[in-house]
Formats: C-alpha cells, sequence, structure tokens
C-alpha cells in the first residue's frame, strides 16, 4: 500500500513536473511566435510609416530567378500534371504576367534582361553565343553596375551566355560582386563539362566540384550561401539564372521517379522542373529565415519557349524555342512581393518585354534616371500600382525573318520556323509532327498525344490577332492589308535602328586546347 502510496505519489510528481515543463515549452513557444509576428508587423509598419511620411523606403531586395527552356505547360499553373508547389505558391500569391516576351533562345534574352535592349539594338539578334565566340559589347553598361551604383550588392549564380572573350566582358567586371556558376551555354549537370572543358567558376578562379553535384542543387546551395551570409540593412541584388531546364535531361532519380507514368523523356524533363522548384523553394525559405523577403521582389522568367525534343511543351501556344510563335517566345513569368504590390493573388496581361526588367528593376530600387531612350521601358508603376499600361509594341526579333507586335495584332515576316526537322524525333508523334510544317504539340501528361496542325503562313507576312486568336491559328494578312501595310511600317523602323550582328572573336587555338573554359584570348 506505502508502496502503492508512494508510486502513486510518485506518478502524482511526474505528472506535475509534465504539466511545468509542457507550460514552459508552450510559453516560450508562444514567446517566439509573437517575437517573429511582432518582428515581421515592425518591418511592414516601418515601410509603411517612411511610406506615409513621405521618405524613401529602404530599395527592396531583388531576387531575379531565370530558368532556360522553361515550356508555356510546364509549369503547374498551366498544366496539373506538372508538381511545381513552392513555384505555383509564389505565383499563386504573386501577379501572373501572362504576356511576357522574351527572344526566341537564350544569348539574345540574356542580353536584353541585363542592357534593356531589344537585342537587335546589341547586335546578339541571330543565333546564340557559341563557345564565347561572340560577347555582349562592352559600351552597355548591365544592370548589376546600375544596381551597385543605388547601393545594392549583387551576386550572379548559374548560366552567363553572354561571351567570355576578354575577362572584362564576364560578370565579376560588369557590375557582380561574386559570381559563382558557368560561362557557357550548356553543359553536364554532374561533371560541369561542355565538350572536353570544364566550366564551373567562383568568381574568376575554376571551381573544382570534386563531389560532382547535380547544378540546381549546387546553384541552390550557393545561393543560400549568399542569402545567409548578406547584411540585411543592405540591399541584395540576387540573379539567379538556372541551368535547369536545358538538355541534357538528367535528373536524380528520385525525382524523374514522380513522373515514371510517363515517356522517360517527359519523366525526367518533368523531374528536372521539379527539382528546380524544390530548389527555389530552399531559396525563398531562407530569404523568409533571414528576413529578407519582407522587403523584397522576387521575379520568375523563362528565357524562351521549350523544346519538344528535351521535353519541354508550350502547348496548347503554337511553335517552340527558336521560333518567333507565341509558344517561343511567350514566357512563364510572375512577380511576388508580400508588400511592394497593390494587386496580389492576380494575373495581368500588359505587354511585357525582355527588355522592360532593366528599367523595372531600377525604379522599383528607387533610382531617379531611369534611362528613357532605352528600348525597355519602366513597366514598374504598372506592376506594383495597377497604372495603366505602357508597353504597346513589341518586337520578337529581328534576324531576317522578324516578327512584331502592335496592340493586339502580330506580323510575321518570313517563316517563323518549328525547328524540329534539324533533329532526330525522340517519340513517334513528333516524327509525324515535324514531318508538317507549323503543327503544335501537347505533352504526352495532357491527353493523348495530341498534335494540332495550323496553316503555314504561304504569303511573305502573316497576320494575326491574339486577342481572338491567342493561339495564332488564322492568319489573316489578306483580310487587313492595311493594317499589315501599317505594322510594315513599324518593322522597317525597328529595321532601320538595328545594329549589325557583333564581330566574331573566335577562341585562339591556345585557348581551344585547354581542358577549362576560361575567359582572356581577347586579351592577349
Ligand atoms: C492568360 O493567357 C491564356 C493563353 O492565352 C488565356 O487562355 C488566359 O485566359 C489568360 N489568363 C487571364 C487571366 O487572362
Ligand atoms: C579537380 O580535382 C580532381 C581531383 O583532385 C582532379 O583530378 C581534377 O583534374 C580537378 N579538375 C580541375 C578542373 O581542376
Ligand atoms: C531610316 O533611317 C534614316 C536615317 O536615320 C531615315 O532617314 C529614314 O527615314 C529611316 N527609314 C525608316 C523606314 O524609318
Amino acid at each position: 500500500m506505502c508502496c502503492a502510496f508512494s508510486q502513486a505519489h510518485d506518478e502524482n510528481d511526474t505528472m506535475k513536473s509534465k504539466i511545468k515543463v509542457l507550460f514552459v515549452i508552450i510559453t516560450v513557444a508562444s514567446l517566439v511566435v509573437t517575437v517573429l509576428t511582432l518582428y515581421r508587423f515592425h518591418t511592414q509598419l516601418r515601410l509603411l510609416t517612411l511610406k506615409l511620411s513621405g521618405q524613401n523606403p529602404p530599395p527592396p531586395h531583388i531576387v531575379f530567378i531565370v530558368a532556360d527552356d522553361l515550356g508555356w505547360s510546364d509549369v503547374s499553373w498551366h498544366n496539373p500534371n506538372i508538381i511545381t508547389p513552392n513555384l505555383e505558391k509564389l505565383a499563386r500569391s504573386g501577379l501572373i504576367l501572362n504576356y511576357s516576351y522574351v527572344a526566341p533562345r537564350c544569348s539574345p534574352t540574356r542580353a536584353s534582361l541585363l542592357t534593356g535592349y531589344y537585342p537587335h539594338r546589341i547586335g546578339l539578334q541571330y543565333q546564340v553565343i557559341n563557345y564565347g565566340d561572340r560577347s555582349l559589347p562592352l559600351t552597355f553598361d548591365l544592370l548589376p553596375r546600375k544596381l551597385k551604383d543605388l547601393g545594392y550588392a549583387t551576386h550572379m549564380v548559374g548560366k552567363w551566355h553572354l561571351g567570355l572573350c576578354s575577362w572584362k566582358h564576364t560578370p565579376t567586371y560588369r557590375g557582380f560582386d561574386s559570381f559563382f556558376g558557368y560561362y557557357s551555354g550548356r553543359e553536364d549537370y554532374y561533371t560541369h563539362c561542355i565538350g572536353n572543358k570544364y566550366d564551373l567558376n567562383f568568381n574568376t578562379d575554376v571551381f573544382n566540384d570534386t563531389k560532382q553535384q547535380y547544378s540546381t542543387f549546387l546553384f541552390r546551395d550557393r545561393a543560400v550561401e549568399i542569402i545567409n551570409e548578406h547584411d540585411p540593412s543592405v540591399p541584395l541584388f540576387l540573379y539567379l539564372p538556372f541551368q535547369a531546364v536545358h538538355g541534357s535531361l538528367t535528373v536524380p532519380r528520385e525525382y524523374s521517379k514522380m513522373y515514371s507514368h510517363l515517356h522517360h523523356d517527359r519523366a525526367t524533363y518533368s523531374g528536372m522542373v521539379t527539382a528546380m522548384d524544390k530548389a527555389i523553394g530552399d531559396v525563398v525559405n531562407a530569404l523568409e529565415q533571414r528576413g529578407l523577403s519582407d522587403n523584397m521582389l522576387l521575379v520568375f522568367l523563362s528565357d524562351n519557349g521549350g523544346r519538344p525534343i528535351k521535353g519541354g511543351y508550350n502547348w496548347p501556344l503554337r511553335g517552340i524555342k527558336n521560333t518567333l510563335w507565341e509558344g517561343g517566345t511567350r514566357a512563364v513569368n510572375f512577380v511576388y512581393s508580400k508588400t511592394l504590390l497593390k494587386e496580389t493573388s492576380s494575373v495581368s496581361n500588359h505587354l511585357m518585354n525582355a527588355a522592360d526588367w532593366f528599367p523595372t528593376f531600377l525604379a522599383a530600387a528607387g533610382s531617379k534616371d531611369v534611362d528613357l531612350d532605352m528600348d525597355g521601358v519602366n513597366q514598374w508603376d504598372v506592376i506594383s500600382k495597377g497604372a495603366k499600361p505602357v508597353r504597346s509594341e513589341h518586337v520578337y526579333n529581328i534576324e531576317g525573318r522578324a516578327a512584331i507586335r502592335v496592340g493586339e495584332y502580330k506580323l510575321i515576316k518570313g517563316d517563323p520556323g518549328f525547328q524540329l526537322s534539324e533533329h532526330q524525333p525522340v517519340f513517334d508523334f513528333i516524327g509525324r509532327a515535324r514531318k508538317m510544317a507549323n503543327g503544335w504539340i501537347a505533352p504526352q501528361d495532357i491527353g493523348t498525344l495530341k498534335t494540332k496542325f495550323g496553316k503555314p503562313i504561304s504569303k511573305k507576312y502573316g497576320l494575326f490577332n491574339l486577342h481572338k486568336d491567342p493561339l495564332e491559328e488564322h492568319d489573316i494578312s489578306e483580310d487587313f492589308p492595311d493594317i499589315v501595310e501599317q505594322l510594315i511600317g513599324r518593322l522597317h523602323h525597328h529595321m532601320n535602328i538595328s545594329v549589325p550582328f557583333v564581330k566574331s572573336t573566335p577562341m585562339s587555338s591556345e585557348y581551344s586546347q585547354l581542358k577549362i573554359m576560361t575567359p582572356g584570348w581577347c586579351d592577349k
């Protein structure tokens, strides 16, 4: 009995101490939550107070994430079969830019993003930069340099692809405080090699990744490191152009396994998208934890359309990467911010062009002298305040063939291209589709191997009404000759002010033999 009593007593005591511990835990937890809430509230209140008192709020941190060759139907908000929960959460709570245009391929788009000019005004309208045989001219001051002038710390992680003929052409000489990534346009995701050249660098040194890590996660880790080491009182510009989801088709198996019901290539590609989504989720978590996301503008953008031959699709948009159809040039794009957007959880149909990001970011950063002469227009008020649209015209590219949009009309000169014929077919239905120029191809996960065939443009010019016909099914050039004439006039204006393709500066034989991709043959 005594024993039993004492046991009961003990139990009672244990119970009491358990309750005490529980109480302490609850108290500490609520204190932590309160402090965090107050901190968050404090930051937002401080921003509001500054705004109300007419003072300039501190410039926002800017995180600019670019995906490579990501197609229109390769994100979950356009195709529910793709797994991108982190991106979708940001997109849906931010502002989706539904008519955001980029050039039909990589180097031209990236050149526009960092200069604020159309590719044909930079001299990078044709092809892409191959092995650094051409470089973005030094006459342009790049976005990171401008942001540095405004007090930003500027970091780049990922793909450069804008030339490396001289050291002066490379990221750390053009305004980035740090650069971790590769100079060329594509490479192996694990070995970081293109051909026989190793191409992974930290600032101006080769970075030897002896562990051969998957680049999506390697770049994530570097981005998180930058965020963790960053002094939050200094505005941060983080330019994060992923290698993903450009070919080659490579992803850790756990990601392709999520799509094992699909064709191997589509499954691998979709896994690559999901791995990138995971990396972005981790980067956003790091921004949250460091409190940077309270005064932050995050932009996600694809550099051009997807390539079905490498698993990326643009359905229902017509065309693919490297074509002037919407499928090659209308990018997946959204803006996310907790504090800077008036309209959130919405979709905007105003026209946006890759060149616009330059003045738009500068305006968001508080710059008073945004260059009004450049091709890019400042869209900050449109994006942040829902102001009236400022762009009514957009040049797709001028490269022999050309296309322009004015208002709802799009004029295409020459063959906009479908370009599957230069590749070997991966899927049977692509084999069939490529025989018929100007087809559409739906990804297999959208339904049964759907393809759709449009009429090729039969005349020198094709005209489409993108409001009534966003999928470019009906060439109306014969019905509206006046509009065709007007748009030809605008196109001629742009052709007239375009500059020649930049001079080739091929790699010297000494450099060609090196086993690393390294800048500098033009310096010698
Ligand atoms: C965005 O664009 C797509 C394709 O053109 C269109 O179907 C959709 O209605 C647009 N979304 C909104 C909200 O306007
Ligand atoms: C990286 O390190 C490994 C092992 O030390 C070495 O074999 C390789 O040559 C190095 N690569 C470069 C590009 O320095
Ligand atoms: C082309 O430029 C020249 C000289 O700058 C100008 O005289 C001419 O009118 C322009 N033509 C067009 C079609 O804009």
